[in-house]
């Protein structure tokens, strides 16, 4: 039965008997860190073949020996394993080094330092607007944040960013960009829907440098199910006639090793020209010879799509066990919903409005650290303090089960302080 449906009686009771489970929670001495989205050690060692898989003697490749200086958009190969990955030509790819993020990074620096498309360099401007779809990423806001954007919040849906929303902030020439994750959204897990992908691909912002920042990290990364193809946007942009700069991330961070992986960056032609000029100045070329492993080791799109099978065993089970403590213990009480995805990192998690911040620090308090409640907004303030980030695959599945079940306890002596209080 409804939490809101008990009597004040009935609630107290219900408060004492959850009060002692969580007593007993916190004498057990837990010290779990979930803050954060990573692969657990095993899911690292499916990639023990990178540390030994090449030589000297293969680093001629295209008749060029990789071990020397130049290729700044990367290693032949590679660049085509990435295009046939995101469904783009080779040419539109650009291989960086080990982090995705130091892509989008070095996007909104060319934006900001040289100007992208010849207009005015955003730092400028008196000022310029971000949009950031929440919830969201919250490395994604904080780096636009550190370029001195304001950041406007877009509500997220069950397909994507409200795209009536963006339509309309868009006729606003002082904004200038958009963050995307289009296929398991962190930290929803939700997939663009093929109308919400259109809309973006016929986007036509007032500002002509606007860029859609689609970072397509989880792209292969069901971990329930086969993998779902997904739409390539910078083709469909080409039919639907948008305008906007898109600029398409992915990374292996999260199929081989984050920090020693490769990452990419796709768009049309033209725009890549457009940062790969300036980003030409901070290095001559990045590390050739960790494309070269990655790409002897993935193969080609279909051999990662087998690798990321092996990752989902390993991380499915933990995900399965959040969903079914969630579902015994907190269903049909009303005072949490929660995603069931099917793929990506992570979960998302609502509770009653006023409650995440509570709940993450009973559970701090009781040895478990997940990511700060209000972090999947815009400055890490949450109107409504009621989402939390679920982040399940790093620790091994006994600690999951101890913080699933730990996760339960809090969010109702957290909702029966709220209800109690009234
Ligand atoms: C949506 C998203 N993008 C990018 C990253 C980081 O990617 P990289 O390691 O390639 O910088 C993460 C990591 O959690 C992420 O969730």
């Amino acid at each position: 039965m409804e939490y809101g449906l008990y009597s004040r009686e009935d609630l107290k009771k219900e408060y004492e008997k959850v009060l002692k489970e969580y007593e007993s929670l916190k004498s057990k001495g837990l010290k779990l860190d979930m803050s954060r989205g990573k692969p657990c050690s095993s899911q690292l060692d499916l990639g023990e073949e990178l540390f030994s898989n090449i030589s000297g003697k293969d680093c001629i490749v295209d008749n060029f020996d990789i071990r020397n200086y130049g290729l700044l958009e990367g290693i032949g190969p590679c660049r085509k394993l990435m295009a046939d990955v995101l469904g783009v030509k080779p040419s539109q790819v650009f291989v960086g080094g080990n982090a995705s993020l130091s892509l989008m990074y070095g996007v909104l620096t060319v934006a900001y330092v040289n100007g992208l498309r010849g207009c005015m360099p955003w730092g400028k401007l008196d000022g310029f607007k971000f949009l950031c779809p929440a919830p969201g990423y919250d490395r994604h806001f904080a780096m636009s944040g550190d370029f001195g954007a304001e950041l406007v919040t877009i509500p997220m849906t069950d397909e994507g960013p409200d795209m009536d929303a963006v339509e309309e902030a868009v006729k606003d020439p002082a904004v200038k960009g958009i963050w995307c994750v289009p296929k398991y959204s962190n930290p929803t897990g939700v997939i663009y829907s093929d109308a919400v992908i259109e809309r973006f691909a016929a986007l036509k912002p007032a500002a002509e440098d606007f860029v859609i920042m689609w970072d397509n990290a989880y792209l292969v990364h069901e971990f329930r199910g086969d993998y779902k193809p997904f739409p390539d946007i910078i083709s469909l942009q080409e039919k639907m006639g948008g305008t906007a700069a898109i600029y398409e991330f992915f990374s292996t961070s999260k199929i081989t090793l984050p920090g020693a992986g490769v990452s990419c960056v796709a768009a049309s032609e033209d725009d890549l020209k457009g940062i790969s000029a300036h980003w030409g100045y901070q290095t001559i070329s990045y590390d050739k010879i960790n494309q070269l492993r990655h790409v002897k080791y993935l193969k080609s799109r279909e051999h990662m799509l087998e690798i990321m099978k092996k990752h989902a065993e390993i991380i499915r089970p933990k995900f399965d066990i959040f969903v079914k403590s969630f579902e015994d213990e907190l269903e049909g009480l009303g005072i949490a919903s929660w995603t069931n995805p099917e793929g990506g990192y992570f979960m998302s998690f609502d509770s009653m409005p006023g409650c995440a911040k509570r709940i993450v620090s009973l559970m701090k308090e009781a040895g478990i650290v997940l990511t700060g409640a209000g972090a999947t907004y815009p400055h890490g303030i949450d109107p409504e303090d009621k989402n939390i980030r679920i982040a399940p695959t790093m620790p091994p599945e006994e600690d999951i089960r101890l913080a699933a079940g730990a996760m339960c306890i809090c969010v109702k002596l957290a909702s029966l302080e709220k209800l109690l209080e009234k």
